[in-house]
């Protein structure tokens, strides 16, 4: 397994990713929408184009992992204003097959590395309440600033936590 770096060319293959990890993961939390190709795939243009998140500073970075010329999971994160933080994961996903093999923790110290080569400090990610994933973020220290959101305030010390 490889990690590189994701471009627009990579987008149909992600987007076919998040929407297959959302279903096998936690299939009683999807809503037609989080799974609708096309809107996926377009949200996924308008990222890499820096349109979108509102709240996204131009810096941003998605990387992949691959498997025999296959992606298997992904993690893109961007820079942002959001809550007064410096970076935010914007999308975190592995095929439910690749799950709990370490995939997740590799692809969480690409981003805390691009993270601190950009000499930022701190970190967000947004989750849903009731996903049982949660558990990933709070095994490598994030706290819960309100239910739909877990930081770090300093991605120094979440890189000594990770493998
Ligand atoms: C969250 C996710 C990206 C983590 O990737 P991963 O490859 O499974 O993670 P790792 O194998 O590196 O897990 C590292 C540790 O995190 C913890 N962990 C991961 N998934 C967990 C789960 N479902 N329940 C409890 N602990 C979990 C474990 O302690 C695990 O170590 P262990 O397997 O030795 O016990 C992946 O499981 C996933 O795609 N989940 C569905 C999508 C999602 O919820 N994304 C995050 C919300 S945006």
């Amino acid at each position: 397994m490889k990690i590189r770096i994701a471009t627009t060319a990579d987008i149909d293959e992600i987007t076919r990713v998040e929407i297959d990890s959302k279903l096998q993961s936690f299939p009683q939390l999807v809503e037609a929408c989080d799974i609708n190709f096309d809107t996926r795939a377009y949200r996924w243009e308008t990222w890499f184009a820096g349109q979108s998140p509102v709240s996204a500073r131009p810096e941003r970075i998605m990387f992949k992992v691959v498997d025999n010329s296959k992606i298997i999971g992904y993690l893109a994160i961007q820079l942002t204003t959001r809550f007064d933080m410096d970076a935010e994961i914007q999308s975190f996903f592995v095929l439910k097959e690749y799950q709990r093999k370490g995939v997740g923790c590799r692809l969480l110290k690409s981003a805390v590395n691009w993270t601190i080569a950009n000499h930022v400090q701190s970190l967000c990610v947004g989750i849903l309440p009731a996903n049982p994933y949660r558990a990933f973020y709070l095994k490598y220290s994030g706290r819960y600033l309100n239910e739909h959101w877990i930081v770090w305030d300093d991605v120094n010390l979440l890189k000594a936590l990770i493998c």
